[in-house]
């Protein structure tokens, strides 16, 4: 799907075909073997993986994420949509990104613990602040961030906070990081609905995915007044036309609650399938790859949809997408909100000097609100959906830090 797109985009800005053979391939792709002593003495070998796609505008950056579908073709796609998200952002970073084959529900803490030490140790020559800086992503938090980068600390004997981002603030960490995706998704949403004439206060949103993303900006929506009338975690959805109670339901969550376990006989439980075609004004997938896709996307029944997840949408329902005018901004602009907060905690740590809360929300909106301006702008001049001109965007800056290069040796 990634190779795809950039194929899609290659072909309306006539990029250079050696330009387009360098990205379409990763720079390098590690894959580790992770032997763990389990709780009842058997020993486990998961597997792990560390991408870089690109390093030429800066070191890599991208999430971790433990799960049993992680393998090495997922991680190689998402390290490409890593770099360009960096550089539409027009951030110094490149694209990476890594996982680990393994459902973590199943572990203990001290096995989770184990897990994570030992893979940090695995890739530990491909990290660093200079050469790829990890952060959280699907089933990966702030306090596995501060496993890892003890263990990077201990290896380099003194304390290495710029070496993983989206750890706790106690240790480095940035105020601002744990909602930093949430937040830029509703500075997208604002500046989307701003473009369009559309009220805000009055959309109705649908949201598939219940976690840092989901949640985040499930509340920071229903904060502001707006109705989310369905959500869903891995267990199914609730639906309810009225609006649901965000701040139970987050609850609720914190407390170990499934939403297919939550009792209210006011909302309706939904399928993650069904909640997808809802009609609504704002559909948010936010938790994994490929939900809309050629099966569904007929379906669809929202003014736009705003792509939490990364790749949640695939070619071939985006082209659907497109016939019936229902606007998607790509995940790449939507959720970059976390990258960015990331890219400013890596900042502090690196000058030891932190920021207050406003500062980051102030210079977050400020770089999500002007590139979308520009992607926006380039969609209309060019007459191409937000995707592409995002796309278009972040594979010129590319481009052109490639020429400017040239190709070693
Ligand atoms: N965390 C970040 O800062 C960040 C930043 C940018 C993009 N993303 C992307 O957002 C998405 C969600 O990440 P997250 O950090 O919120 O993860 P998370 O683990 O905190 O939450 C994932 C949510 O999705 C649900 N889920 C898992 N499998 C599902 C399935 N098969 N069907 C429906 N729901 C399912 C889970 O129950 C959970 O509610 C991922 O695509 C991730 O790459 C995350």
């Amino acid at each position: 799907m990634a190779k795809r797109q950039i194929d899609i985009v290659a072909e309306k800005m006539h990029l250079n075909e050696n330009i387009k053979k360098y990205l379409k391939k990763v720079e390098r792709a590690l894959i580790v073997s992770i032997p763990i002593m389990m709780d009842d003495g058997s020993l486990k070998v998961f597997e792990g993986y560390r991408v870089h796609h690109s390093t030429i505008r800066g070191p890599g950056k991208g999430g971790i994420r433990f799960s049993p579908n992680v393998n090495l073709d997922e991680v190689k796609a998402l390290a490409t949509w890593m770099t360009w998200k960096n550089s539409l952002l027009n951030l110094p970073l490149g694209g990476a990104k890594g996982g680990v084959c393994v459902d973590p529900t199943k572990l203990s803490r001290k096995e989770l613990e184990k897990l994570t030490r030992r893979y940090t140790a695995e890739i530990i020559n491909v990290i660093g602040p200079d050469i790829d800086i990890p952060a959280p992503d699907i089933n990966t938090n702030s306090q596995i961030m501060a496993w890892m980068m003890d263990v990077y600390s201990m290896q380099k004997g003194r304390s290495v906070p710029g070496v993983v981002t989206g750890k706790p603030i106690e240790i480095g960490g940035s105020v601002g990081r744990e909602s930093a995706t949430g937040m830029g998704l509703f500075y997208i949403i604002d500046a989307l609905c701003k473009k369009e004439n559309w009220s805000l206060k009055s959309s109705r949103v649908v949201i598939q995915g219940f976690g840092n993303v989901g949640g985040n900006i499930a509340r920071i929506l229903y904060e502001h007044g707006v109705k989310v009338i369905a959500i869903s975690d891995v267990s199914g959805g609730l639906y309810c036309k009225d609006g649901l109670d965000i701040e139970n339901l987050l609850q609720w969550r914190d407390n170990g609650g499934f939403l297919n376990e939550y009792d209210n006989n006011n909302y309706e439980f939904i399928s993650n399938e069904d909640l997808l075609t809802i009609q609504c004004d704002i559909l948010i997938p936010a938790a994994i790859e490929n939900q809309i896709n050629i099966s569904n996307a007929e379906d669809i029944d929202c003014k736009a949809i705003v792509e939490g997840a990364n790749g949640p949408t695939t070619p071939e329902a985006d082209q659907i997408l497109r016939k019936r005018k229902i606007i998607v901004v790509p995940d790449i602009l939507a959720n970059a909100g976390g990258v960015c907060v990331s890219y400013f905690e890596y900042i502090q740590d690196i000058h030891s000097y932190f920021w207050k809360l406003d500062r980051i929300h102030q210079e977050l909106k400020n770089i999500l609100v002007n590139t979308f301006n520009d992607v926006y702008l380039l969609s209309k001049k060019e007459k191409v959906t937000l995707r592409i001109a995002a796309y278009m965007i972040a594979i010129n800056r590319l481009a052109r830090a490639i020429e400017l290069r040239g190709i070693f040796p």
